[in-house]
């Protein structure tokens, strides 16, 4: 909702409300951004001049002694007029670089789509503001996007030359906001290959502070989300600002202090080499930024964030759409499969509960390795006889449905594709373009290739019954032409294509990949529900990526993965149902081979899958909270709730000796009301006990001989079960006490035995006395 009070803006969505003021000289001020407010009154002081300049500055005009746009929380800044924190606006002509906008004049409309750009659904109105500079007819237009029910506020910036001169882009923020400092600390969610999202808190101190991408896409190493949260906050109190940008490419965000507090956060694209010329009546428009604002601390804004994603951001087809279990090849076979091979993990999925198989990279052209095929996107009837047809007929015949793999923005050198077309890559005029994982990238901002990677994707899902794609993008760009728009075209040649192909395909299920989370971003969530979160599949591995991931983006994006024992990139072991306590926090699926599965293994996979089902839309669509993190201790605990039920996730690092007692934790129950709750029942594998097995068994067994490997494959034993009924008010503050945990003596059904990198899974439902949940 926009409200016009004299010359104030109060914008304001269920929970949170932005006041934007303009001053006396004609300057947008944020003069608040904070719980909702009813309305604004006369004298209420938002916001404040200073009365005097300081020491050193320098003053806006003779007419205006003590105006220091230093000092103010402006919503831009160019330079050239006194206002010395990094201009979010960097403009020039023939004749300045000095450029002053002020207000001009402002409009209330439906919300439009932004050219070039995807742009969230749902919103309920746009205010339009637009500044005009006061010398050389440029007017620059900022665009507050209300999303009312999702308390998220969208903003991008369009300017216009209305002057003869061609008008130099230098930098164009698509969000500032001023604030005042309250002790904030900013969480970014940075990281690396395998290594995604990692949560980081900085102390904000005087100076500036960056996370950027300059690789071409989003990339791992820093996501475009992040937060402030200030000194009090935690995960359920306090005030903490959230942003977020929706863009694939690179990105910064900015967050600058001076020593009087003041603060400018700044959100848009990267505009490293990026710089857009525009002639009379032309016009430039950024990306969408989006930021929101939590009372309720770091749950209360990835609430926000994750229901903004759902609702708003994801093909409407797909929101609240259950996600079916998968399983993928990647991991189980490489390159090294044939028709043969993947009939038979197909069956072996199925028996398991498996609804999806999804063939991975090696299906193409030659591509029998890394180092060549790409481009040429025909099935290789050598290696899959009956083609990609008859593995999706097998497939369906046993009740399955089916995806493929494609990289469809990359080309190997050693490819048809290269051979007719080595002019399509990305590359600049005179250098050796270089590899990443021996191939190069499509340069998608021109019209033919696009033309191209619509069509190869289009004959691909033509060609047989498909309803799952999983888009992936295994390296970075380089070697960039030099056009001062490439950054920026290459994105909106991609989008125009995934535009296209999921508007002709709404019900195919896109999968975002990029060697895991490299693009994870709300540019492709725009298109693709879901996205392979990291190539690293080891569970502890996850825990921290999904943790870091859960701050902007709900699980039912994150694609997790149950895979082997052993994870091939840590080389830690843990056992399946560790791997499972995580993995179903999200969209599940499977990626170990299925034919090293002993019986015990088959039956643990059943069980989980079963469980997956019958709590599936808990899983995927639940509110996702966390409750306590490894950043106070050895536990880290999630949940998720949807209305009367709950699912909590409970994990410990490394197993420490006499641990303290262990009680369950929930949030968002009622005080008042009482809840069931009970441990999913694990299977605990033989082997974990070593030669200490043979204070159970009737004759001596070799720990690591083959009576052992024969027994591990057909028995195991049980974990324990906790269970039993607790008030809200118990499971808020103190929990019931879970069984004690493993201490050097005596097994039995009463210890909990998680080891290092174990877990548990909790239902918890609210309930009368009586109800008992198994
Ligand atoms: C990337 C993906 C993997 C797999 C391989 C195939 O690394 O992240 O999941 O699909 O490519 O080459």
């Amino acid at each position: 909702m926009v409200s016009k009070f004299g010359n104030r803006f109060l914008i304001s969505t269920d929970r949170s409300s932005l006041v934007l003021r303009i001053d006396g000289i004609g300057k947008l001020l944020t003069d608040y951004y904070g719980r909702k407010l009813t309305g604004l009154l006369d004298d209420d002081h938002l916001g404040i001049d200073y009365p005097f300049p300081q020491g050193t500055s320098v003053v806006y005009s003779p007419d205006y002694w003590n105006h220091n746009l230093s000092l103010v929380k402006s919503e831009i800044a160019t330079m050239g007029k006194g206002d010395y924190f990094s201009p979010s606006v960097i403009l020039s002509d023939d004749r300045t670089q000095v450029f002053d906008f002020v207000y001009d004049s402002y409009r209330i409309q439906e919300p439009e789509p932004i050219d070039g750009f995807p742009t969230p659904h749902g919103a309920s109105q746009e205010l339009v503001i637009v500044m005009a500079e006061r010398q050389t007819h440029a007017r620059l237009s900022l665009h507050y996007v209300v999303y009312e029910s999702e308390d998220v506020i969208g903003r991008y910036a369009e300017i216009i030359n209305d002057s003869d001169l061609p008008l130099a882009v230098k930098k164009l923020s698509s969000l500032q906001l001023g604030l005042t400092n309250d002790g904030y600390r900013i969480i970014g969610l940075t990281g690396s290959w395998a290594n995604e999202l990692n949560r980081n808190a900085t102390k904000l101190v005087p100076g500036k502070f960056v996370l950027s991408s300059n690789t071409g896409f989003s990339s791992n190493r820093a996501n475009p989300c992040f937060a402030l949260a200030s000194s009090h906050a935690d995960f359920t109190h306090g005030d903490v600002y959230g942003f977020n940008l929706v863009f694939s490419g690179n990105h910064e965000e900015s967050v600058e202090m001076d020593t009087n507090q003041n603060i400018r956060v700044q959100v848009g694209y990267n505009p490293l080499l990026t710089e857009i010329v525009l002639a009379k009546s032309k016009s430039f428009v950024t990306p969408m930024a989006v930021m929101a604002y939590a009372e309720d601390g770091l749950n209360g804004l990835a609430h926000r964030f994750q229901s903004f994603v759902n609702d708003c951001v994801i093909p409407p087809y797909f929101k609240n759409r259950e996600r079916p279990i998968a399983y993928n090849n990647w991991e189980a076979t490489g390159f090294d499969f044939n028709d043969g091979k993947i009939k038979k993990l197909m069956k072996k999925a199925k028996d398991l509960g498996i609804e999806l198989f999804v063939l991975d990279d090696g299906w193409f052209g030659n591509r029998d390795n890394d180092s060549q095929g790409l481009g040429d996107w025909q099935c290789n009837e050598k290696k899959i006889k009956g083609g990609l047809k008859g593995l999706s007929d097998y497939a369906h015949g046993l009740g399955m449905t089916f995806g493929i793999w494609m990289e469809p923005e990359m080309v190997n050198k050693n490819s048809k594709l290269y051979q007719s077309h080595p002019d399509w890559i990305v590359k600049d005029v005179d250098h050796q373009p270089c590899p990443g994982r021996n191939q190069y990238v499509l340069d998608l901002s021109r019209t033919e290739v696009q033309d191209f990677v619509y069509q190869s994707v289009k004959s691909v899902l033509d060609s047989a019954k498909i309803e799952f794609l999983k888009w992936d993008c295994n390296r970075p760009l380089s070697d960039y032409p030099r056009s001062g728009s490439f950054f920026l075209d290459y994105f909106k040649g991609l989008y125009r294509v995934l535009d296209r192909l999921t508007k002709a395909y709404p019900t195919v299920l896109f999968e975002n990949c990029a060697s895991g989370g490299n693009r994870y971003d709300l540019g492709m969530l725009s298109y693709f529900p879901q996205s392979w979160m990291s190539d690293d599949t080891d569970s502890f591995q996850r825990e921290l990526i999904q943790y870091g991931g859960m701050l902007g983006y709900p699980q039912s994006t994150f694609s997790n993965h149950v895979a082997a024992k052993t994870s091939m990139q840590m080389l830690r072991k843990t056992s399946l149902d560790a791997k499972f306590d995580v993995a179903a926090f999200g969209v599940l699926g499977y990626e170990l081979d299925l034919n090293d599965l002993s019986p015990i293994d088959q039956a643990t996979l059943s069980a989980q899958i079963s469980y997956y089902k019958a709590h599936r839309a808990l899983f995927q669509f639940g509110i996702l909270s966390v409750i306590e993190s490894y950043e106070d201790g050895n536990v880290f605990s999630v949940q998720v709730h949807r209305g009367d039920e709950w699912m909590i996730g409970r994990y410990g690092a490394i197993q420490l000796a006499n641990p303290k007692l262990s009680y369950l934790k929930a949030l968002d129950v009622d005080p008042n009301a009482i809840y069931a709750y009970a441990s999913r029942q694990e299977s605990i594998p033989l082997s974990k006990f070593g030669s200490h097995i043979n204070s159970v068994t009737p004759i001596h067994v070799n720990p690591d001989g083959m009576a052992l490997a024969w027994l591990m494959k057909n028995k195991d034993m049980k974990s324990e079960i906790d269970q039993g009924h607790a008030y809200g008010a118990s499971l808020l503050s103190q929990g019931p006490a879970l069984s004690v945990e493993w201490n050097g003596t005596g097994y039995s059904d009463k210890i909990r035995l998680e080891g290092d990198f174990g877990g548990r899974i909790y239902h918890l439902i609210q309930s009368s006395k009586s109800t008992h949940l198994s």
